[in-house]
């Protein structure tokens, strides 16, 4: 009996020493108003003792920064002494990490199988609702790994194609990417909720998307870090591969990893990554050097020489913004995308029915001018690359308020607001004639598979 209860209690002990704590830790708000308090903003950020929510500086930028307890009087102090404000924004990061493992009590959520959205879900409970799914639907759903992250995980999604061995061919195609950074918990669970809406909506233009498409949907594209965020460090960005470590003072973990999405070769590292493995931006040592850059890759090439692939969208947060491609430059510096006015038109139409759901505001416009200009993300690539006309990257909600931790009574409201972004998307992309379908929108065929759906989940 006591050693049970020793070994409960050292049970209880390991596990909370592994998951790295953040009682106390605050998030600051700084909003830095001549170049010289910029300047003074990006040493801090050099010397590697905080880590930047908020990665691009610049003046009057909302910038927020976390900072442990044990930093926080010198912090403020020599924030002051150059006359920055610093406003605390969170007082506790932990309490909000616990309440984001926490569901919502109060949402009221639709069910898919063993899903909900009231709740995140961490990588098992993702990958077998996907193998649920193949089993629910099986002429329209089929599970597919593109590859292997480096700690051996599974980079696992969906196919859902309504018209399964009826496209001919060069079938329309479409790819959504989530989870390239580990701590941006709602990407994940946007595009589960997308699917939900792709296997079961009955709005006809939300049919009319699902059926035109053969979708290929990947909730964690880089699923060590996901898991990561769940078993070690809840504020991890980038991937797990050490190969590149160097000792980082402190903070020593941050020197392992590759931020993803500055990994592809596409002007890779121009602008707005680092060489350095200790910052959140470290591009890798060369482009495509990581097992998820390249599974990405070889998935899109193959789409993108055996099917008319018309979208490729990212999900990540958080700003609230629709990125359109390219990412690393503004005025005469851009190279302008052959279809910019029309993606630019597109987005802005988008973002004006998202906000019309919940009141939700987003920007659309290239990164460099409305973000950061960076390099070497995936979409980037992809429209730098392919024939993939529509290319976003849609940072997700919210401005800075929880940031990272979106408290889950959110995941409903941004999953209906981006879906019905994604629907306006579609429309116009129609309406310009990028591409032309008959045959879809049949209601009838969604009744048809949800009712299979049903007897499978009745008999089994
Ligand atoms: C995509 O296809 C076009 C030709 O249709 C080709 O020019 C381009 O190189 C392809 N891109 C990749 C990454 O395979
Ligand atoms: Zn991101």
């Amino acid at each position: 009996m006591i050693g049970k209860v020793a070994l409960v209690l050292f049970g209880i002990f390991v596990s909370s020493f592994a998951y790295k704590s953040y009682e106390n830790y605050k998030v600051y708000k700084v909003i830095p108003k001549s170049e010289v308090h910029v300047q003074i903003l990006t040493d801090l950020q050099k010397g590697g003792n905080y880590d930047f929510w908020t990665d691009f500086l610049a003046v009057n930028n909302d910038i927020r920064i976390l900072v442990s307890p044990d930093q926080e009087a010198e912090f403020v102090s020599y924030l002051k002494s150059f006359n920055l404000d610093a406003e605390m924004t969170i007082r506790n990061v932990q309490e909000l990490i616990d309440a984001q493992l926490k569901p919502s009590a109060s949402t009221k959520s639709s069910r898919l199988g063993s899903y909900s959205w009231n709740q995140y879900y961490n990588l098992a409970q993702i990958h077998s609702w996907l193998d649920e799914l193949q089993q629910l639907y099986p002429n329209v759903v089929r599970t597919v790994v593109i590859g292997k992250s480096f700690e051996g995980r599974d980079i696992k999604g969906v196919v859902i194609d309504f018209k399964a061995g009826n496209r001919g061919e060069r079938p329309l195609t479409g790819m959504l990417e989530g989870g390239i950074h580990a701590r941006e918990w709602i990407s994940p669970a946007t595009l589960t909720w997308i699917i939900k809406e792709f296997l079961t909506s009955r709005d006809p233009d939300v049919r009319f998307m699902a059926e035109a498409f053969v979708w290929h949907i990947f909730p964690v594209i880089n699923p060590d870090g996901y898991e990561y965020t769940f078993t070690d460090n809840r504020m991890w960005r980038k991937n797990r591969n050490p190969a590149n470590h160097v000792s980082c003072g402190t903070n020593n973990d941050i020197g392992n990893g590759i931020d993803l999405n500055r990994n592809f070769g596409f002007l890779w590292m121009t602008i707005g990554a680092s060489s350095n493995p200790c910052d959140n931006t470290y591009a890798g040592p060369i482009p495509s050097s990581e097992l998820e850059t390249q599974a990405i890759i070889n998935y899109v090439t193959q789409l993108n020489t055996t099917t008319n692939m018309i979208y490729y969208v990212a999900f990540h947060s958080y700003s609230q913004m629709i990125l359109v491609p390219f990412s690393h430059a503004t005025g005469n510096q851009v190279l302008q995308a052959d279809n910019y006015a029309d993606m630019y038109e597109i987005a802005i139409r988008s973002a004006d029915k998202l906000e019309a759901v919940h009141g939700t505001d987003y920007i659309v416009g290239t990164s460099a001018e409305i973000l950061y200009a960076v390099s070497g993300s995936s979409f980037d690539w992809v429209k730098g690359v392919t024939n993939a006309p529509v290319v976003y990257l849609f940072e997700l909600r919210d401005v800075g308020r929880y940031g990272f931790l979106l408290p889950p009574d959110q995941i409903v409201p941004n999953g209906e607001e981006i879906m019905a972004s994604l629907v306006e998307m579609d429309i116009n992309t129609r309406a310009l004639g990028y591409y032309s379908y008959s045959g879809a929108g049949a209601i009838k065929s969604v009744l048809i598979v949800n009712l299979i759906a049903l007897i499978i989940l009745f008999f089994r």
